[in-house]
């Protein structure tokens, strides 16, 4: 029987793949259209990597950022690589995880792209979505939200995040050869991070 967190990553998987067309569009407006083949290739590739029986759910998600690090190109591939990598690390030798975790996951993950992308907030990233959707998360934990319901706020504000991103202008990655006339167009980082976060949602409801 395939392991919780196999599922899990099964879940982001097909989410992306689903949305390959719509990712590579919004990456033909501002970028070079690779962003949803690239990510779909990468997810494909993990679901041959990971090892459905385990449930040490560092250790996939190590495996999953090693292997989208190495399978994504262009900018997006090191930056979700180190993501799942840096959220792996908090998850070493844990087979559940509480919203204390997942919180903290997600901010050694946000801080992994940040690092690794030298780009801050309001910069037409993954970031403008992951950012507030993390503050969001930690804001209802504190006022002893559980898990699935902080994780709903966050998806919210993730979404707000994308359309926020649609007012800005682009100083980092490809889209910001394009100066003000990144101005109008939705990031597609940002549409596969608020994906993501919504497929794990989808994954834990279900
Ligand atoms: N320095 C950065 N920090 C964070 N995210 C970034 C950075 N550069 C690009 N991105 C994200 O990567 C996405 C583009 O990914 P992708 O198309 O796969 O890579 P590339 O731009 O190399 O073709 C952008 O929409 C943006 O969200
Ligand atoms: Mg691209």
């Amino acid at each position: 029987m395939a392991s919780r967190i196999y599922e899990c990553i099964g879940k982001i998987s097909e989410a992306i793949n689903e949305n390959k067309d719509f990712l590579t569009d919004l990456d033909r407006e501002i970028g070079d259209a690779d962003h949803g083949v690239n990510m779909a290739r990468g997810f494909s590739a993990v679901m041959e990597a990971i090892p459905q029986d385990e449930t040490d759910i560092g250790t996939v998600l190590k495996k999953t950022g090693m292997t989208l690090l190495s399978k994504v190109g262009g900018a997006s591939g090191p930056l979700y690589g180190t993501a799942y990598m840096e959220a792996g690390k908090l998850a070493a030798g844990k087979s559940e995880l509480n919203a204390e975790d997942f919180g903290a996951m997600l901010n050694a993950a946000i801080e992994g792209i940040q690092k690794r992308g030298k780009a801050v907030r309001g910069e037409k990233t993954m970031l403008d979505a992951l950012i507030p959707a993390y503050e969001a998360y930690t804001a209802k934990v504190t006022e002893g939200a559980d898990l699935i319901s902080a994780l709903e706020e966050a998806c919210t504000k993730a979404k707000e995040g994308i359309e926020f991103t649609k007012t800005i202008r682009a100083t980092k990655g490809r889209a910001s050869y394009l100066g003000d006339r990144s101005i109008g167009h939705q990031d597609p980082g940002a549409t596969s991070a608020t994906l993501t976060l919504e497929a794990i949602l989808d994954y834990l409801k279900g």
